[in-house]
């Protein structure tokens, strides 16, 4: 293990580039949710809008990572430690903006040299290539700042890039600030750049919040850097996803199908069938395997791993699960459950955190387990509930088990041997144990230990009151049915 550390260490030194850091701007509140979560914390694809712009900042390996946080700070600041755990955190004052945040950023990069790459918590499309092409497209032109811009039909809300006659860029202009010829610019500044880090310290200087929200904007560096003479680009991105800001939660659902469609394009170009992308959803951290299946109306969330040939759906969801090659997972919601090969599990099966089903084992209709291990071959198939249940394997439990675990005090155990087989309409009130190979009657409530091989009857023989009906019900339809039925008989044994 100190072998294998010891050379992921030594690539990432190999590979890091030294003479590049990394500023997420973490630190804004985010109104324009109206959300008591801070904007750059709410999920998509199963992972932060900041946990996103941190993992595609982390691929480029940067020498250092500086994030901006104030609104909520403790909230952003652990979530990007849980993230990005090498990143540095900076607070940012009361001083609004843009330009700001990355102004006090640059205080942890104060014995740094090189270029500074500046991402916006709230763009998490953006991916780590374009970044990258980005990167290399700034320093073959030495530039002193290379913003990325996008082409979008609907503009509204973006800064726009200006450029003159010659398509050289002027300077960026908020939606706020901007004139209604400059509101018709198709052209967007996506809140991603790329800077020479003395251009950084040089013009944010000189910037002031002169403007309609008092703010600093990072924006104005464009102008300024232009005005010193130091070259300025603007590189458009390739897909407009990447440029896709969230500010609201339009926006946020708007990422959130734009990222899925991306997710499962990967996935089908590996092998995996998804007929329908529009009502599948999958987050980023799931690992499918080829030949997977998955049926309109199916959420894998969670960090799920579904195995080779498995069949998920439709109107499925598994949250953080396990599923072996070859099984079938039908119409049913899964938390945190185990399901072995060749299992089938649903239609319309509820299985919670600690369901564990073994190999070729089936949870049928209307089955609910929790915290319970069914062994391979074992079979719950209908209407039961199984909770804090241990089954061996090959065992059949009739329609209707319920394990009694919760005698309002506490919860109590129901252990189940191999090969055994119940009746239906059993109740099994723990802690009882059922020995190998035993069997239970129909309707039978268990609530002592069945020896291995045992036949377990808890339900009173039959005793049939002859006649009770056309005595106590006289005259009723059921007296005259009986009545009926009685004749015909008499006259059946007559012939
Ligand atoms: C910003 C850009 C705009 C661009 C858009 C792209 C400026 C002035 N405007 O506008 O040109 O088209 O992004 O999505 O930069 N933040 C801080 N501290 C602050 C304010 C914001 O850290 O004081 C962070 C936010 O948390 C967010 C990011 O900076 O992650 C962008 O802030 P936001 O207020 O959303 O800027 P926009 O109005 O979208
Ligand atoms: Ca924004």
């Amino acid at each position: 293990a100190v072998r294998s550390r010891f050379e992921s260490w030594r690539r990432s030194m190999v590979n890091t580039d030294t003479s590049l850091a990394v500023i997420v701007l973490a630190a804004g509140q985010g109104t324009r949710m109206r959300s008591a979560t801070p904007k750059v914390l709410h999920r998509i694809g199963g992972r932060s809008l900041v946990g996103h712009v941190l993992a595609t900042a982390q691929a480029l390996q940067p020498a250092r990572v500086v994030t901006v946080v104030r609104h909520e700070r403790d909230l952003v600041a652990a979530e990007i430690a849980e993230q990005a755990p090498d990143a540095i955190v900076v607070d940012q004052d009361d001083v609004p903006g843009t330009g700001r945040a990355v102004e006090v950023a640059l205080e942890a990069l104060a014995d740094f040299d090189g270029d500074v790459v500046v991402l916006s918590g709230d763009v998490p499309l953006l991916q780590s290539d374009t970044l990258a092409a980005l990167v290399a497209a700034h320093r073959e032109r030495a530039a002193g700042v290379t913003v990325m811009s996008a082409l979008l039909d609907d503009a509204t809300g973006y800064g726009r890039v200006i450029r003159d006659a010659s398509g050289d860029v002027l300077r960026i202009v908020e939606q706020k600030d901007a004139s209604d010829a400059e509101r018709g610019v198709g052209e967007i500044n996506a809140g991603v750049y790329v800077f020479r880090i003395d251009a950084l310290r040089v013009h944010l200087a000189e910037i002031g919040t002169d403007n309609a929200q008092g703010e600093k904007y990072l924006t104005d560096v464009i102008a300024l850097a232009r005005a010193a003479q130091r070259p300025v680009g603007a590189a458009v991105a390739p897909d407009t996803a990447a440029a896709l800001g969230v500010n609201d939660r339009v926006q946020l659902s708007e990422a959130a199908r734009a990222l899925n469609a991306r997710t499962v394009r990967r996935w089908q170009l590996d092998g995996v069938t998804v007929l329908d992308p529009a009502t599948t959803w999958i987050d980023v951290d799931v690992t499918l395997a080829p030949d997977v299946t998955l049926l309109p109306g199916t959420q894998v969330l969670r960090a799920t791993t579904v195995g080779e040939g498995a069949t998920i759906g439709p109107d499925t969801s598994l949250v953080g699960c396990e599923v072996g090659a070859g099984a079938t997972v039908t119409r049913t919601d899964a938390t945190f459950a185990i399901i072995g090969e060749r299992a089938t599990v649903g239609p319309f099966a509820y299985l919670r955190p600690g369901a564990e089903l073994g190999r070729s084992g089936k949870i049928g209709t209307f089955v609910e387990v929790k915290n319970s291990t069914i062994g391979s071959g074992s079979k719950v198939p209908h209407l039961s509930y199984i909770g804090d249940t241990e089954i061996g394997d090959r065992v059949n439990l009739g329609a209707g088990a319920i394990t009694a675990n919760y005698d309002d005090l506490a919860k109590h155990r129901t252990v189940i041997g191999d090969d055994v087989h119940s009746g239906s309409h059993n109740v099994f009130v723990a802690p009882v144990r059922i020995g190998d190979g035993a069997k239970t009657g129909a309707g039978a409530v268990i609530r002592k230990d069945v020896p291995s091989g045992a036949l377990a009857l808890s339900v009173a023989p039959q005793r049939n009151v002859e006649g009770w009906v056309e005595k106590n019900r006289a005259g009723t339809a059921a007296a005259e049915a009986a009545a009926r039925s009685r004749s015909t008989q008499k006259a059946d044994d007559g012939a």
